[in-house]
């Protein structure tokens, strides 16, 4: 991949999000403007993940979160999911060894217990080998809902018998207890909403919505909205 020049686009490297969170959309309306078959928008929906966490790792983001399958997905036709199902089984283990060498740490949140024990046995093969990495650490949500994990954060604290919940206390029940807040949250395709993803955690974070269809959001796309991020202020609710 071509070096990537942060002046170029009027990127401050100082100033740079901590953690970007993505929902992919698009993929979809991306293969039917070519005549396509949906899957073809998922595979080329895969390039732009490839890229979007080659240029992160690159630039130094320090967390890259995807949301790559929701709860709510499970509705779709059983012919897609299981072609959804199969592409992520495949690039589970073949991206493995690049992410490895690029030091990027994966890890994976949802209700995983829906998946298949082979995918299951994947995800655990991808945690457990780069679990030591201390580059880019990307999260890949899957079969996961921002409603679901907050229940599953209230359902451990009583089995756990805890009395007093602060706000602090709360959030190591979450998925995300050993990640920070995303400071931006891109969703492509122009949708104007959050659709059940990090709902907790987006309490303060810079939304930008791009009409970019997920397969054509890549490097360029992806520093142009950085610099956007860039140009904001954020007040955490101070004048
Ligand atoms: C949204 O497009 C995309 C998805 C529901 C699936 C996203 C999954 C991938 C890109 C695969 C990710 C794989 C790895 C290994 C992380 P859509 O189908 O909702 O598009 P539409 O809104 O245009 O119909």
């Amino acid at each position: 991949m071509k070096k990537i020049d942060l002046a170029e686009y009027k990127i401050d490297k100082r100033k740079l999000p901590q953690h970007i969170a993505i929902i992919m959309d698009g993929n979809g309306r991306w293969a039917k403007n070519r005549n396509l078959q949906r899957i073809a928008g998922h595979r080329e929906g895969i390039e732009s993940v490839r890229n979007i966490v080659e240029s992160c790792g690159e630039i130094g983001i320090s967390y890259l979160t995807l949301y790559t399958f929701s709860e709510e997905n499970w509705n779709r036709p059983l012919n897609e999911i299981r072609k959804i199902m199969a592409l992520l089984a495949n690039h589970l283990e073949s991206e493995l060894p690049e992410l490895n060498k690029d030091n990027v740490k994966v890890q994976f949140i949802g209700r995983l217990h829906k998946l298949s024990g082979g995918i299951r046995r994947k995800i655990q093969k991808m945690t457990e080998t780069t679990k030591n990495n201390t580059g880019l650490c990307l999260t890949l949500a899957i079969s996961y809902g921002g409603r679901s994990e907050i229940i599953d954060a209230v359902r451990k604290i009583i089995r756990a018998g805890v009395k007093r919940v602060t706000e602090k206390s709360f959030k190591k029940y979450l998925y995300t207890s050993d990640i920070p807040d995303p400071d931006f949250l891109i969703r492509t395709s122009g949708e104007q909403r959050i659709s059940n993803f990090l709902l907790y955690q987006i309490a303060y974070t810079e939304i930008f919505v791009t009409p970019v269809l997920w397969p054509d959001f890549k490097t360029p796309e992806l520093l142009r909205a950085i610099c956007e991020y860039q140009q904001r202020t954020r007040r955490f609710g101070r004048t």
